[in-house]
């Protein structure tokens, strides 16, 4: 049996990750075990950390954070028939959802349980570092955009045909966004976009018709100019006050009036673990409270409809094999979809995972930092 080494968080809200020696686990049906080689990382990762009291209050201590896994099988659960022993696969290991709440099957550890329907096989010239960019991003732009309780989009082909019907996808240049634009346009819509002028090129070249300033004052009306006579499908609202200006769009263009967002009201960003927690929290949580009210008036009152995702939802419904298993292999392997955004190699090893999330509270642009293992 395989030794496990993982990067605990030894208790809810621990100040401290630590890397220590794990149970290895063997996959039950419909589970492979990976052997990890690359991990991302997300802000959710870090949000875990100190607000996972109040994010995921169900987590059983001490935990194994981490979603983005590419790597290695080395076990096989039964029934399942899509691997083989050895091949090199990437996966969203969703240990940290609370249908799983299961430490073994977070990234951040040599060995990883996998759900068989929640990887995928990895084209051979792309290294692990490239393939653990993509699942937690891609698995929260499918659920927004696929699932029946969301927008509610066409599922992605191989030779998507254009619909003549336009997705708003706020915040392109994040890792979500990055993978909802190429999601949208593999469906068959056409996606207007924003991101900081310095990345209009490269959300272009994901698949994005038309990009906007997120930044800029006169964003809203510019957005809802370009989509006057056009029908809409809806808009992904990623980053903070992106949901307050998708509502404000929507609100003013014709066709489907549904905001699917990846970020809440307000930010947990400056909320440590340890000390002076609570004087950073509340003013957080009232910020929280009263944005999503402001919100929900204002949604209320252009006639839009709004609904939190939750990145890991597909495991449980039909987005998942529509992703993991009809769509990424032979997209990826044909070139269509690419890994974006590009990996930024933070170090070798466990421990570099805590300076890839410090360094990733910092802010990064239109790439997602890696740890190679
Ligand atoms: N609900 C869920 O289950 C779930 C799952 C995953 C992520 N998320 C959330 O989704 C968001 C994105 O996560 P990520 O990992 O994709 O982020 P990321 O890649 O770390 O995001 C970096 C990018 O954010 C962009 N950005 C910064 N502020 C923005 C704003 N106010 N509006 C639009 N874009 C902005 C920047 O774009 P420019 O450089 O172009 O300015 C930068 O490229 C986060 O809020 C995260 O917490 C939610």
């Amino acid at each position: 049996m395989p030794n496990n080494t993982a990067l605990w968080l030894p208790a809810k809200r621990a100040t401290a990750l630590k890397v220590g020696p794990a149970p290895y686990t063997a996959p039950k049906a419909g589970e492979i075990v990976v052997r990890v080689h690359a991990v991302a990382v997300n802000p959710m990762d870090r949000l875990m950390q100190t607000v996972g009291d109040l994010i995921t209050p169900y987590l059983a201590y001490p935990f194994v954070l981490g979603s983005d896994v590419a790597g290695e099988v080395v076990e096989i659960g039964e029934g399942v028939t899509r691997f083989r022993l050895g091949e090199r696969v990437l996966g969203h290991a969703v240990g940290s959802d609370k249908a799983r709440n299961h430490a073994a099957e977070g990234a951040f550890q040599t060995h990883a349980v996998l759900l068989a329907h929640m990887a995928a096989p990895m084209p051979e010239d792309m290294p692990f570092e490239a393939a653990a960019v993509l699942p937690l991003a891609l698995s929260t732009a499918a659920c927004g955009l696929f699932q029946q309780d969301q927008l509610a989009l066409d599922p992605p082909s191989l030779a998507p045909r254009r619909n003549g019907k336009w997705v708003l996808i706020w915040g392109a240049s994040t890792s979500v966004g990055c993978n909802a634009v190429q999601l949208a346009v593999a469906a068959g819509y056409q996606v207007v976009a924003t991101a900081s002028p310095a990345n209009f090129d490269y959300v272009k070249s994901l698949g994005a018709s038309l990009v906007f300033d997120y930044r800029s004052n006169s964003v809203v009306a510019d957005i809802v100019a370009a989509l006057r006579g056009h029908e809409v499908a809806g808009a992904l609202a990623i980053g903070l006050g992106s949901a307050t200006a998708s509502v404000a769009i929507l609100g003013q263009c014709q066709g489907k009036r549904f905001v699917a967002m990846a970020t809440p009201p307000a930010s947990f960003d400056a909320v440590p673990a340890g000390q002076g927690r609570i004087w950073r929290l509340a003013p957080v949580l009232m910020r929280m409270v009263a944005g999503s009210i402001s919100l929900a008036l204002k949604a209320q009152r252009r006639g839009v409809r709004t609904a939190m995702i939750w990145g890991s939802s597909l495991l449980g419904n039909e987005v998942g094999p529509m992703i993991y298993e009809a769509f990424l292999p032979e997209a990826l392997a044909s070139g269509r979809y690419v890994a974006a955004p590009a990996p930024l190699v933070v170090g070798h090893g466990l421990t570099h995972i805590v300076q890839a999330l410090e360094r990733q509270r910092r802010g990064v642009s239109a790439c997602k930092l890696v740890v190679t293992l």
